[in-house]
């Protein structure tokens, strides 16, 4: 395969185009046919041995990437060759193919072309977190974003917008700044032309800015800091300029502020959940058109480390990419042919299919079909028993059940068979393009009819309403009918409630 390659460590002109040998996958990783890779600041540090990830020599740059899965480790569930996926592989990714670990590659919505899905998770991720969990930005306040038209400076912008924030965009050029504009900015400050500090007196009077979002460093943090007002927040994201700035401790404590640091890929890997939850919320917004990458240039694999050069020479406005490969985007909602990995039982037992938060509402009302039997078994109930503490002789002691018990069978838990819901549903509903889904509550639970070891229940369900959240999810409301094999009466219903996000 072709790969642009870092032999030796040095500026984007010692990266080379060659043929190289294709990856091999291990049991957990995943190997993508890569369509699209967008262009970050570390490809310009990991080249040149300045980044804190240090992979060994020959490498490739590019650590967000977009396109197919073409084969899957022995170890991967929730990916299937033929998927369309975004990946944040760290580096690699200036290549036609690159091998991934699992957990780092999701599945994109099929309305998702691969530029936007190479393009979005990094800048917008970093920002949302920035603002949202450590910031916590609130509405009407004031949000300072320096470096404003780069990657996750123009992501800040916009994020900032829709949270309600007076957004002030600082950027090196006319022109930069004119995209702060376009994506809402509300105030513009020009640091090569402006003073910074006097420009955000004129704008924000004696109080100072809220919030100062900074993926610069160098000189300016100090004049940024001097100007934050009192309880400001100080996110500290980078340091493009090259320059980690050295902080006075004395100005925190003037200004009763906090300096705080931002670092997504270790928060995604330590707060797994609440990562989710931020993606799940920024893909409905970019459904929604809510926001929306600025592209500033597509380059070819062969002009890879010129796109890198490009962006050390501070000529990129929003984001650059590099498209691998001669190809043009599939149609939306075409699902790729390669299935290998999809076994006949399980699309019998998968009829229904929701593809994306949005597609839920279209099946209101319908019923999801019965699921095949399964045999509640001695060690289903056992282990049940193991997992909850509840040992009650009617469940475990089969002596006793056979002498007390009017057919001698142990019975199980009524919340075993309230448990199984979730295993029945993965068998009527197939989700595509949902992060996840949470058990969020029952209502109306009623177990009617004892489960007694070795009979065989399955289920009935259907999708009774669907309820969108404020916070980006979709909360989903399941009947459920548990039938008993040989008993009219069922053996659970109630009405489960699911949060998709
Ligand atoms: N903490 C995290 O989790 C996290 C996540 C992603 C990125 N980052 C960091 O955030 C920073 C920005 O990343 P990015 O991808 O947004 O980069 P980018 O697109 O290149 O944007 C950086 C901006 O910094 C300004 N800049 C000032 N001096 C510069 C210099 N000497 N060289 C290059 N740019 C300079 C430029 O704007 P002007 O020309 O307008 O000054 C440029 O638009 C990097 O340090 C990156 O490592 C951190």
């Amino acid at each position: 395969m072709k790969a642009i390659l870092c032999v030796n460590h040095g500026l984007p002109d010692t990266l080379v185009l060659q043929e190289t040998e294709k990856p091999v996958i291990t049991e957990k990783q995943v190997l993508i046919c890569v369509k699209a890779c967008g262009v970050n600041f570390p490809d310009a540090l990991i080249i040149q041995n300045k980044y804190q990830f240090k992979p060994p020599l020959p490498f490739s740059p590019g650590g967000e990437v977009s396109g197919i899965v073409l084969e899957t480790g022995d170890k991967v569930s929730h990916i299937k060759t033929g998927d369309r996926v975004l990946a944040l592989c760290g580096w690699g990714g200036f290549a036609e193919q690159v091998a991934v670990d699992a957990n780092r590659v999701f599945p994109i919505p099929a309305e998702m072309d691969f530029i936007t899905a190479a393009s979005t998770l990094y800048n917008y991720g970093t920002s949302y977190h920035a603002l949202k969990d450590r910031a916590i930005v609130k509405a009407g306040e004031s949000l300072l974003v320096l470096g404003a038209a780069g990657g996750v400076g123009i992501a800040a912008v916009e994020l900032g917008k829709l949270m309600g924030a007076t957004v002030i965009a600082a950027a090196s050029t006319d022109d930069k700044l004119s995209l702060c504009k376009e994506k809402g900015a509300d105030h513009l400050i020009n640091y090569t032309t402006e003073d910074l500090r006097t420009r955000i007196k004129e704008i924000t009077g004696e109080k100072g800015v809220d919030v100062i979002y900074d993926p610069v460093g160098g000189k300016m943090a100090e004049q940024a800091l001097r100007s934050i007002a009192w309880k400001g927040r100080y996110l500290v994201v980078g340091f493009a300029s090259g320059e980690i700035p050295q902080l006075a401790f004395n100005l925190p404590l003037l200004k009763g502020c906090s300096v705080m640091g931002v670092f997504w890929g270790s928060f995604a890997e330590k707060e797994p959940a609440q990562s989710l939850q931020n993606l799940g919320e920024l893909l409905q917004w970019l459904r929604k058109g809510k926001i929306k990458q600025s592209i500033h240039k597509i380059y070819s694999l062969k002009e890879g480390p010129q796109a890198i050069q490009d962006l050390i020479n501070r000529k990129i406005k929003g984001k650059a990419i590099v498209k691998i490969g001669d190809w043009t985007e599939e149609p939306a909602n075409v699902i790729p042919e390669k299935k290998e990995n999809i076994s006949q039982k399980e699309i019998i037992t998968k009829p229904l299919v929701i593809r994306g938060l949005e597609d839920i509402k279209n099946h209101i009302g319908k019923s999801l079909g019965t699921t095949e039997w399964l045999t509640v078994t001695q060690q289903m109930i056992d282990d049940f028993s193991a997992a909850t503490l509840d040992f009650q002789w009617v469940h475990t002691d089969i002596e006793k059940a056979k002498a007390l018990l009017p057919d001698g069978k142990t019975i199980a838990h009524g919340y075993l068979s309230m448990s199984l819901a979730s295993h029945f549903f993965y068998q009527l509903i197939t989700l595509e393009n949902i992060h996840s889904f949470f058990n969020y509550g029952i209502n109306k639970a009623r177990f009617i009819t004892t489960i007694k070891e070795g009979s065989r229940i399955r289920m009935q369900g259907s999708i009774l309403n669907a309820e969108d959240q404020p916070s980006g999810g979709v909360k989903i409301f399941l009947n459920c009918i548990m039938e008993l094999e040989g008993s009219e009466k069922p053996a659970y219903v109630a009405e489960i409630i699911s949060l998709l996000v």
